[in-house]
């Protein structure tokens, strides 16, 4: 053998086998800003995963919608074009799991100590397991915010509503919410809001400020009403083969790295929409409304009616056991 040959086959033995595996690579989609609590921890768990691997991992975050819309998505990762996301929970019905919407209902928290209760407790689990039948994992909760109600017209009464083409996510509770105030629903890509905002298909729509703001809604909004009405979260969600096929101890490696960038992700949450909400009045471009308690309890005691009627659909059980835990009152 050559000495050039001879010389490159110690190389090789030198060199640590992590450097010549091919890396595992994870592809984790979103649909948000980088900038919004969702976007900051994918980033955040990227980061973890690939130092704590040493390079053996390799995750490539998709932000914006970049690679794949709302429903797209979900349908991605049941095929493994991708391997990670984190659909809010307002998005789980058209696969099946209406569960779910229970986190929809309007005024069902009052506070992210409320929701914590089922996101970090027992009932959260428990719908985390449903996602098996599906043919994924459901890793973490992710915390967003609680959302406020954006519009050409001033939303102060219920009787404003009336008529208002309202873009909502693909939630039959959702649905329910905008109808029991008189307004029209129609359910949209978040990457199609914007658009449709400015060009008037829809008059307003319900977000986050982190969401709101990134999206730079407020530039296509007149008023924005802080009603803190309903909340907007998410499930990290695998696909199981994918996460039960890989070698046991990169797996403890991820599960490590999840656990943290959820800590991570709930401890921004409300600071980031706080942000959000002020740099929105800073810039002046909309009129904020302030509500009464009077006026929100009128909300609160119209938006009821998306409770009743969906009942039946989430599962009395499952309801019953997230107020609870939050001592939801109609
Ligand atoms: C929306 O569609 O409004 C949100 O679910 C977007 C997101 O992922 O926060």
């Amino acid at each position: 053998m050559k000495l050039k040959h001879l010389l490159i086959g110690a190389l090789i033995v030198a060199l640590p086998t992590t450097a010549l595996a091919t890396p595992i690579v994870i592809k984790f989609s979103h649909v948000v800003a980088q900038q919004t609590p969702k976007g900051q921890a994918a980033n955040y768990f990227k980061k973890l995963a690939e130092e704590r691997t040493k390079g053996r991992v390799k995750v490539e975050v998709y932000p914006n919608s970049q690679l794949f819309k709302d429903q797209e998505e979900m349908e991605a990762l049941q095929m493994g074009s991708v391997q990670m996301l984190a659909p809010s929970l307002a998005k789980f019905g058209p696969l099946g799991l209406k569960e779910f919407e229970v986190f929809d209902l309007p005024f069902i928290f009052d506070s992210y100590a409320e929701l914590h209760k089922v996101t970090q407790g027992p009932v959260g689990a428990k719908l985390l397991k449903k996602l098996e039948t599906k043919g994924l994992i459901g890793l973490a909760y992710w915390d967003n915010g609680f959302k406020v109600m954006s519009d050409n017209k001033p939303l102060r009464n219920v009787a404003d509503f009336r008529g208002q083409k309202m873009r909502i996510q693909s939630s039959k509770v959702l649905e329910s919410e905008m109808r029991s105030v008189g307004a029209i629903p129609q359910v949209m890509a978040f990457s199609e809001v914007y658009q449709a905002l400015q060009t008037g298909v829809v008059d307003g729509t319900e977000n986050p400020p982190s969401n709101l703001y990134t999206q730079k809604m407020h530039e296509v909004q007149k008023y924005i009403t802080l009603s803190n009405h309903g909340y907007l979260g998410y499930a990290v969600l695998v696909n199981k083969k994918f996460w039960m096929g890989l070698p046991a101890d990169i797996r403890k490696i991820l599960e490590g790295a999840m656990r943290d960038a959820t800590i991570f992700a709930n401890n921004v949450a409300k600071k980031d929409n706080d942000d959000a909400m002020a740099a929105v009045r800073k810039s002046g471009r909309c009129q904020i409304i302030t509500l009464t308690p009077r006026e929100r309890a009128a909300w609160k005691k119209a938006m009821d009616k998306a409770h009743k009627d969906n009942m039946g659909r989430i599962g009395v059980d499952v309801v019953k056991e997230v107020y609870r835990e939050t001592g939801y009152k109609p």
